[in-house]
């Protein structure tokens, strides 16, 4: 099969992998992920980083396809996490002639990640704003240090005007034979769901780095942007780039309610349904409810991100929360969880205590407004608690 391309001169050498069902070993994967690498053909021949060692073999097929005979000249390695420079060492030992393309911090933490030395004359050691002409096409490099790792940086390339982005604008997701958001359907809000749950589990800790890229990036003239993982980028900039400000800076992106509940036998459930359902008649804002056992916790993180308002619905448990609770507000915390509108239901047939616990968690992150009244449901619910549950949709969209 002839190998995907962003023009005729820069080549896409990735691979899907489809038999992987958790990404770093957490995230659910249910359609794959890619490791994506490209090729840039001019005098000089550059590989824009390897794959995950799960996709070796496909790799190295697609680099012999994209050299056509030729020895690469550089390989650039814009970020060290194993997904993505997996194959360093392998490539080296078949190419040992190549350059190998990188910053200080890089070199630095390459021992880390491979068996063989890079000698001095093999290295190009690159900085904020050093370039490397490759003939025609011209790299220019810009450091993003903890976006999400210390050593990441991204490469313009400014004939094409082709930013090469790291996981920067990354999803989840296998590609097929398709390569670029303009050939995919319902783009680009199909991409944002994937995209979130990918940048708020894994970069969003980091959003104030991430920011500094985005002003970095805002300088640079981009007709395509070539992330780690995921589609390229080739139209509708202004959606991509809106979706990463909001979620760099901790914004939410639409009004709605995310439930996150934590249930024993089921009436904390019942609960959650009861706010959900009083929700939706007195608004078309969107409600999301999850199972906390159950639901896809980096899911329920990415809504809690995407939504203005967020109710927690927990079961006092050991005299403390369900390890599904507890687990979801670390997770929020990780993330550096603010900026959001909050209310708590609690349940306990004895001493329930959920309630002060997952008000307390709230009340931690930045600039929350956290409702001062929670539902207690002592079993099961009652009249009380039906018309506490309706008061509170009342608060939640005032
Ligand atoms: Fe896709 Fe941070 O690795």
């Amino acid at each position: 099969m002839a190998l995907k391309r962003i023009s005729d001169s820069i080549l896409y050498v990735g691979a899907d992998d489809r038999t992987i069902d958790l990404f770093e070993n957490q995230y659910p994967v249910s359609n794959g992920v890619t490791y994506n690498s490209y090729v840039i053909k001019d005098s000089k021949i550059a590989v824009m980083d390897t794959v995950d060692e799960r996709a070796t073999d496909q790799w190295f097929d697609n680099l012999e396809e994209a050299f056509e005979g030729k020895a690469p000249d550089y390989l650039v390695v814009s970020h060290l996490e194993p997904d993505h420079s997996g194959n360093i060492e392998r490539f080296l030992k078949k190419y040992p002639d190549t350059i190998v393309v990188a910053n200080a911090k890089t070199f630095a933490m390459l021992p880390q990640f491979i068996d063989i030395d890079v000698p001095e004359d093999k290295r190009f050691v690159a900085a904020e704003g050093t370039t490397l002409a490759l003939g025609k096409h011209v790299l220019t490099f810009v450091m993003a240090p903890m976006v999400h790792w210390p050593e990441v940086m991204v490469e313009y390339e400014s004939t094409e005007k082709v930013l090469f982005s790291a996981d920067g604008f990354g999803t989840f997701g296998a590609l097929g034979d398709r390569l670029k958001t303009s050939e995919l359907e319902n783009m680009p809000q199909s991409w944002a769901d994937e995209a979130r749950r990918y940048f708020i589990n894994i970069v969003g800790k980091y959003g104030p780095s991430v920011q500094g890229l985005l002003k970095k990036a805002s300088a640079l003239d981009i007709s395509v942007i070539a992330p780690l993982h995921g589609p390229v980028i080739d139209k509708d900039f202004d959606f991509y780039i809106d979706k990463y400000m909001r979620w760099s800076s901790y914004q939410p992106e639409e009004k709605g309610t995310v439930i996150a509940y934590s249930t024993l036998h089921g009436n904390t459930r019942k609960a959650a349904l009861k706010l959900g359902d009083d929700l939706k008649k007195l608004s078309d804002e969107p409600v999301v409810v999850y199972d906390l056992s159950r639901d896809d916790c980096a899911k329920a993180v990415a809504d809690s991100f995407r939504f203005d308002k967020l109710v927690l619905a927990g079961v006092t448990y050991d005299g403390g929360l369900m390890p599904c609770m507890e687990d979801f507000i670390y997770h929020l915390k990780m993330k550096n969880y603010q900026n959001r509108k909050a209310a708590v239901i609690e349940n306990g047939s004895w001493g329930p205590v959920a309630g002060k616990l997952m008000t307390d968690a709230l009340a931690s992150f930045k600039n929350m407004n956290v409702c001062e009244t929670k539902v207690t449901i002592k079993t099961r619910l009652n009249a009380k608690n039906e018309s506490e549950l309706s008061d509170l949709a009342k608060w939640l969209l005032n």
